[in-house]
């Protein structure tokens, strides 16, 4: 048996050159030299577009930090990962915690805050997330530079569900748990992302780390009389992809003792959340949206917040804060109370001190949906109410349960919807 199907592999062999040949002679010949030139001329795109794609970028660091240094970098500092919709409050809330002492965001010089000290050496606005300083997980084409943006033209793949802000986290692989769903759970993932990342928290010196650790393996814990410091990313994708994070820090090492390191990791997950109908109007108001009608926009708010309530109830074992916008622009003080004692670097005597301090630096403005609000409102003028009436039908359940309402949008506008609701529906 085993040799005829050998024998028979062996006649399929023999077939094959004898074929191709006449396939070839059925064809023109093809002009040589043209051929040749396109396809140097083609290879040679490619590779300029895979290049400026930052497909160069997703081979690894040469460098890769030591497993131990990443367990070392793990054992004494805290993780905080913020995340929340885009134009959701995710970058104010970041630059508020920045600006505590002890708290350290990526892409920031030693002394500046966030997205704040962009004039002064640190990355620009929305760039300083973490998703765009990394390269083991997928971007959705969340930051398109002008060459992405043409390339994604051409293969009519630029506005496509599941990439930009509008609809990233449709994408099969924007939902990331500790299932392992795309295979990136793995200890090269795990040193490839704190490479990635600690060289853009100032406060780490990782060749120091990656030269002096030897083996955290034997070391009994220390009881802890300092607060750590923090180490915060910020991405909104996080509230789609945090409990992958957690479950990478996790992972267990070569250097771990059985009942050794996990208990001293302290990884954090904060998620800040807004009205859908400010943070529609604010996703619309930039190229990345613009294209979504508030309805899809506020159906995608939706997905993202029912995902993150179901990983939240399933990994209640995991250290999650869920604070709202609204909140933190009604009662500062109050918030950041509660923000900073959850993350263990203040305690409730001290919290207020430093809450007021840290607002010194970054001012927090009030009447923070004001703006939308009242655009809001103009659109129902202009517009009428059919739209945000069908919206309410479809949608107001499930915004209801996050906290929020439609409805109470649209019903301290002067524009009288619930009158023409009750038509509409005849
Ligand atoms: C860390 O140390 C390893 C082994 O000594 C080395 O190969 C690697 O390049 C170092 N990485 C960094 C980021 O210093
Ligand atoms: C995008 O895909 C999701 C999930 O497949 C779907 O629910 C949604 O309606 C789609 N959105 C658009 C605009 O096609
Ligand atoms: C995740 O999947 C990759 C690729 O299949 C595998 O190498 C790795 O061991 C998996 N990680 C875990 C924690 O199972
Ligand atoms: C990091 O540590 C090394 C070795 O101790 C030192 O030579 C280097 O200057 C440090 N780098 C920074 C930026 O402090």
């Amino acid at each position: 048996m085993g040799s005829s199907r050998a024998e028979a592999k062996r006649r399929h062999h023999r077939t094959r050159p004898d074929r191709a040949p006449t396939a070839d002679a059925a064809r023109p010949p093809a002009p040589a030299t043209p051929l040749l030139h396109r396809a140097a001329v083609g290879l040679l795109l490619y590779l300029c577009v895979v290049a400026a794609l930052g497909g160069g970028s997703s081979r690894l660091p040469p460098e890769l930090l030591r497993a131990e240094a990443v367990d070392a970098v793990l054992d004494t500092h805290t993780m905080l990962h913020v995340g929340g919709p885009h134009r959701g409050g995710t970058t104010l809330l970041s630059d508020l915690l920045e600006a505590h002492p002890l708290v350290h965001g990526l892409g920031a010089p030693e002394n500046g805050i966030g997205s704040r000290s962009a004039g002064v050496g640190g990355t620009k606005g929305p760039l300083n997330e973490g998703i765009f300083l990394q390269s083991v997980f997928p971007r959705f084409g969340l930051a398109m530079g002008p060459v992405e943006i043409a390339y994604r033209t051409v293969t009519g793949t630029l506005r496509q569900n599941g990439t930009g802000w509008g609809a990233y986290a449709y994408a099969p692989t924007a939902h990331l748990t500790e299932a392992n769903e795309t295979g990136l759970l793995t200890d090269v993932s795990r040193r490839q992302l704190m490479t990635e990342w600690g060289r853009k928290w100032a406060c780490l010196n990782l060749s120091e780390l990656n030269s002096t650790i030897s083996s955290l393996g034997d070391e009994v814990a220390k009881p802890e009389r300092q607060p750590r410091t923090v180490l915060l990313e910020k991405s909104p994708t996080n509230i789609m992809m945090w409990r992958f994070l957690e479950a990478l820090w996790r992972l267990p090492s070569r250097s771990t003792r059985p009942g050794g390191r996990t208990a001293r990791l302290d990884v954090k997950f904060l998620f800040i959340s807004r009205h859908p109908l400010a943070v529609a109007a604010a996703q619309r108001s930039w190229a990345d949206a613009s294209h979504l009608s508030v309805h899809q926009l506020v159906e995608h708010w939706i997905y993202q917040q029912e995902t993150l309530a179901a990983d939240i109830h399933a990994r209640t074992d995991a250290s999650t804060l869920r604070v709202h916008f609204e909140q933190l622009a009604d009662d500062p003080i109050g918030t950041l109370i509660r923000v900073f004692v959850w993350l263990g670097i203040e305690d409730e005597t001290s919290a207020r001190e430093a809450a007021t301090t840290v607002l010194q630096k970054v001012p927090v403005k009030g009447g923070t949906n004001l703006k939308y609000h009242s655009q809001f409102c103009a659109s129902l003028a202009r517009d009428g109410c059919v739209a945000y009436n069908r919206m309410i039908d479809a949608l107001e359940p499930s915004v209801l349960k996050t906290g929020y309402s439609l409805r109470e949008w649209g019903s301290s506008c002067k524009v009288a919807c619930a009158a023409q609701n009750r038509f509409d529906t005849k």
